[in-house]
């Protein structure tokens, strides 16, 4: 069984799907590993450190790739136009990679088309067998950590309180919107720093989670709050009513605060618009805005992706593209343990050959393509054949004919908690 691993072609990509410790482990599951030249080396891992466990080099994608059963990228192949990746993509092979299938239509189809067998990494269940395959989690916690980083960085002042002979330096004042997983790590992170921290979500459990790191809670807490978690464990999409509330308390706080980092998401739709032009103006000049959800749409109106930008009246809004891999060490270490632990889902032991369960709900969850046709069930409204155009109905005087499709729904929730 060979597993290919090319080099990620996309701009802002530093990443890499093994490491030389994952490559040792996917040997010692009876694979033959290829790995394309100066795949690792964004992520500091050198050709010699891979052939070091037993990886061997090929000079080029087409070496890498030729003959492979499997496929592993961290995004998914650039399919169509001159950066093409199609090329390598033989009818049948297992590509596995992040592929974000709910916003990436076209080439979801066409990875279909191509017969390729797709999984994608970052649709695995979050059920408890699944955590050290939550490519979602191990990423977003290093974008969580970097964001304050980066936050640190421009903001160009001290952090924490100080005491000294000559005066007392304030703390910076920090606001984390969205307590997910990322957020929870810049809380942390911003209160190793010395910051003084607030954060606030729609979901009730996150409020716990904030208070136990020993930052202050600030939300609308109202009947609408209480019911914002999916079964799934993810936010849903707010009313109008409860958006205009958000926005006066989000008003209230925003203008005290030296740090603002954001990281709310809503899977399957745009990011919501937590922060307004105006808002923006009413900070202190100096202070920093860190967009993690820029990727998404944005959570602040004037971050721009992959640029940092100064409002009229000082404020840095920092939108940096694909923040997990501004730490690709860690990004890859993480992600590869991920994909490995994946495989071993896939490789029978005895064998040493592929053996995949397509009952598996893991399997289930993550599978995107097969034999030709997009099958995951999240998909299947977006990738339905269009109706035939010939011969429509005759409609009942009135009725407006209304029974258009709506657009494709968002991730269904997770299969919940085994063994609860
Ligand atoms: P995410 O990346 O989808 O969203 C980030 C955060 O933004 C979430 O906390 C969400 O509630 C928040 N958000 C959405 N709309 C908002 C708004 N209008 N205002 C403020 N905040 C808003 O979420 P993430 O980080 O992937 O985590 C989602 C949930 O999944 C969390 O409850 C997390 O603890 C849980 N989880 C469960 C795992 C498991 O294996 N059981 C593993 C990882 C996460």
């Amino acid at each position: 069984m060979k597993i290919a691993i090319p080099k990620e072609r996309r701009p802002h990509e530093a990443r890499v799907a093994v490491s030389p410790e994952t490559v040792k482990k996917l040997i010692g599951l009876g694979a033959e590993v290829v790995i394309e030249k100066g795949a690792g080396s964004g992520a500091a891992f050198t050709d010699q450190s891979y052939k070091d466990a037993g990886a061997t080099i090929a000079a080029s994608a087409k070496a890498t790739l030729s003959g492979a059963e499997v496929i592993l990228k961290v995004q998914r192949p650039q399919i169509g136009g001159k950066n093409s990746e199609a090329a390598g993509l033989a009818a049948g092979v297992h590509l596995i990679c992040i592929m974000d299938p709910l916003r990436a239509k076209d080439d979801v189809a066409a990875l279909a088309e191509l017969g390729v067998t797709a999984f994608a990494m970052d649709m695995v269940p979050r059920i408890t067998r699944a955590q050290a395959m939550d490519v979602l989690s191990s990423q977003a916690n290093l974008a969580g950590y970097k964001a304050v980083l980066d936050a640190a960085e421009h903001y160009g002042r001290a952090m924490p309180m100080m005491m000294t002979a000559a005066g007392k330096i304030l703390p910076a004042r920090t606001l984390v919107m969205g307590a997910g997983v990322a957020g929870l790590q810049a809380i942390a992170t911003a209160r190793r720093l010395g910051a003084i921290v607030s954060a606030t979500d729609v979901r009730p459990a996150a409020k716990e989670q904030v208070e136990s790191l020993g930052a202050s809670f600030v939300a609308v807490e109202d009947e609408e709050f209480k019911q914002a978690e999916t079964a799934g464990g993810y936010a849903k999409e707010m009313s109008e009513t409860y958006k205009a509330k958000q926005a006066e308390l989000t008003a209230l706080s925003i203008a005290k605060q030296d740090i603002v980092i954001t990281t709310a998401l809503i899977p399957g739709r745009p990011a919501p618009l937590l922060i307004s032009a105006e808002m923006v103006e009413s900070m202190k000049p100096g202070s920093v805005i860190v967009d993690l959800a820029v990727e998404n749409g944005g959570n602040c109106a004037l971050s721009k992706l992959g640029k940092v930008v100064t409002s009229k009246n000082g404020v840095k809004i920092v939108g940096h593209a694909n923040v997990p891999s501004r730490l690709a060490t860690e990004s890859s270490s993480l992600y590869a343990r991920n994909i490995l632990n994946f495989l071993q889902l896939l490789i029978d032991a005895e064998s040493k050959a592929l053996a995949i369960d397509w009952e598996d709900d893991i399997v289930k969850g993550t599978l995107i393509c097969r034999d030709g046709a997009v099958v995951h069930p999240a998909l299947a409204e977006m990738h339905a054949p269009a109706p035939e155009a010939e011969s429509p109905k005759p409609q009942e005087p009135g009725s407006g004919g209304g029974d258009e499709a709506g657009p494709a729904e968002a991730i269904p929730d997770a299969p919940s908690e085994e063994g609860a």
